[in-house]
């Protein structure tokens, strides 16, 4: 998953953060404890109960497994993690409605129940201090850990690459994003109904619909004006399976959306899906 903070906050931060770095070792050798290492927590909220899970924890879990991810959403090619099965953290996420994912510099994501009880498959991978992962992108080094959402069949339940999420901080019981913002449904057209699960699944985490989303990492998509209104339909096409193919510069974030990733079907629903929000703002 791709997030403005990566591209823009995190190289400003990265002095203050290695200051505090610096701060918190000193701090840890003055304590006598130079050789103890900084446990990382992962919070689960579930309501009113609240659980952690420290790293050091979950890595000596008996359900810990080595996976493979044929197709990695941060990577792009196959992995191999340490990591254990969801319910290890989650045995309740099959009743939940929705999940929202809080990552380390607050990005929220919203992710369906129903994609946690499904054949997806999704473990949580564990970073160990250790043996660190690979940066995510040159000049940084940042990776996904140290908990990251990876999922091995994500093609039986149709996870699309912004739902892994990573850098996770707490994991917490929430209601879907249609039942928090009502403005998102389109009032009718069964195309549309189905592009509104693609634009959830692909386009949310980013882009907000009439005000409608968690984030604002791109512009609003139906106000003031939606897309179909400016643009013709064809470029529209072509811009979300490689946006640099309709405008580019060194400083885009929107990711292209493959064939793969999204099928034509999938595109022609979330077409109508923004046709039919552009007459209902
Ligand atoms: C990782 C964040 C991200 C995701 C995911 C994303 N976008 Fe974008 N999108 C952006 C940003 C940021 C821009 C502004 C241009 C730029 O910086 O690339 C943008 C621009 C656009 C534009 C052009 C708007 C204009 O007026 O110039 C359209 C249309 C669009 N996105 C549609 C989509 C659709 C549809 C999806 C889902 C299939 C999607 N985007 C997924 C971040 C994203």
């Amino acid at each position: 998953m791709i997030r403005h903070t990566d591209f823009f906050i995190r190289k400003e931060n990265m002095t203050t953060y290695f200051t505090r770095l610096l701060a918190a070792m000193a701090m840890l050798f003055t304590l006598g404890l130079g050789s103890a290492q900084a446990d990382a927590q992962l919070e689960i909220r579930d309501g009113k109960e609240v659980r952690h899970y420290s790293l050091s924890q979950l890595l000596a879990n008996p359900a810990l497994r080595q996976i493979e991810v044929a197709e990695d959403a941060t990577y792009h090619k196959p992995m191999r993690y340490q990591a254990v099965p969801l319910s290890a953290v989650l045995p309740q996420a099959g009743e939940w409605e929705a999940a929202q994912v809080t990552a380390l510099d607050g990005f929220n994501a919203t992710l369906p129940g129903a994609l946690f009880h499904g054949k997806a498959q999704p473990w949580l991978a564990l970073e160990p201090e250790s043996a660190k992962w690979p940066a995510i992108k040159a000049g940084s080094p940042a990776t996904p850990g140290p908990f990251y959402l990876v999922w091995v069949n994500p093609e039986a339940a149709g996870v699309s690459f912004e739902q892994w999420p990573y850098q996770i901080a707490a994991i917490s019981r929430a209601q879907p994003l249609a039942t928090r913002f009502p403005q998102l449904l389109p009032k009718t057209g069964t195309a549309a109904q189905r592009g509104l699960q693609v634009f959830t699944s692909n386009c949310i985490v980013c882009h907000r619909i009439s005000g409608a989303g968690d984030s604002a990492v791109g512009p609003d998509l139906n106000q003031p004006h939606n897309p179909v209104e400016y643009f013709q339909e064809s470029y529209l096409r072509k811009l979300v399976r490689q946006p640099a193919s309709v405008r580019s510069w060194p400083g885009s974030i929107m990711p292209g959306f493959t064939a793969e990733q999204l099928s034509d079907a999938q595109l022609d629903d979330l077409l109508a899906y923004l046709k039919q929000m552009a007459k209902q703002k």
